[in-house]
């Protein structure tokens, strides 16, 4: 069970709306402003980086065929996970929601890499990761990544796999979600968060159903929605 101590307010791919999304930049921003926590798309490249960006490709080119270098250079603004793992050092106590993103069924060894180099860094006490990929949930488990996990669901039929997954948590999209079905999951002793909120009452409305934690772009909207 994971120990949440109270609703988490996290920033989708840093605070997107003022900083480019997913750079250090929109990240520092967003805990500047005060939320709990990030939410970060992490793919593995070619030569075997866990590098940090939302779409599958770069101008056109697969993330997993192009090196680390090659990337760098077209896109000098886009993190490693490494330094997001050292920014959030500046920030104590900050959480950390590492979004795996994979296309099953095949894997690169992405899943490998991102539990090597979770061993290899600061503390894992705040960290969780979530993917919409079952087998790279089973994956991390096999491998002993040590953090909870989180299934991601933007189709309802997704969800019945959950009590075939290793995971503690699950990730609808807030359209999939009602005070009813919330309260189903948490008596499944799962802890849920849901994605993206960027509207006031919406927000406060999860929060009342007691939602874990809120993934949105606009610290703005989330902050004023806990109180
Ligand atoms: O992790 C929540 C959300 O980020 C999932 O969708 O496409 O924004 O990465 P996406
Ligand atoms: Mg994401």
């Amino acid at each position: 069970m994971v120990q949440i101590p109270h609703p988490l307010l996290l920033g989708h791919r840093g605070s997107p709306r003022q900083a480019r999304e997913n750079t250090l930049e929109s990240y520092r921003l967003a805990l500047q402003a005060g939320l709990d926590g990030l939410e970060l798309d992490v793919q593995r490249t070619h030569d075997g980086v866990l590098a940090i960006h939302h779409d599958f490709d770069l101008q056109g080119q697969p993330i997993a065929t192009q090196t680390w270098a090659e990337l760098r250079a077209k896109a000098p603004w886009m993190p490693r996970l490494e330094e997001v793992l050292e920014l959030s050092q500046e920030f104590p106590g900050c959480w950390l929601n590492l979004e795996l993103k994979s296309q099953p069924p095949e894997t690169d060894g992405r899943e490998q890499a991102l539990v090597a180099t979770l061993h290899q860094g600061p503390s894992l006490e705040q960290v969780w990761i979530s993917s919409f990929d079952p087998l790279a949930l089973i994956r991390l488990k096999n491998l002993g990544v040590g953090v909870p996990l989180a299934l991601l669901a933007h189709q309802p039929e997704v969800l019945e796999l959950l009590p075939c997954l290793p995971v503690q948590g699950v990730h609808p999209h807030h359209t999939m979600l009602s005070e009813a079905s919330l309260a189903n999951f948490k008596a499944r002793g799962l802890f849920v968060s849901t994605w993206t909120v960027n509207d006031l009452t919406l927000a406060k409305t999860l929060l009342a159903w007691g939602v874990d934690g809120l993934i949105g772009d606009f610290p703005e909207i989330l902050l004023p929605a806990r109180g």
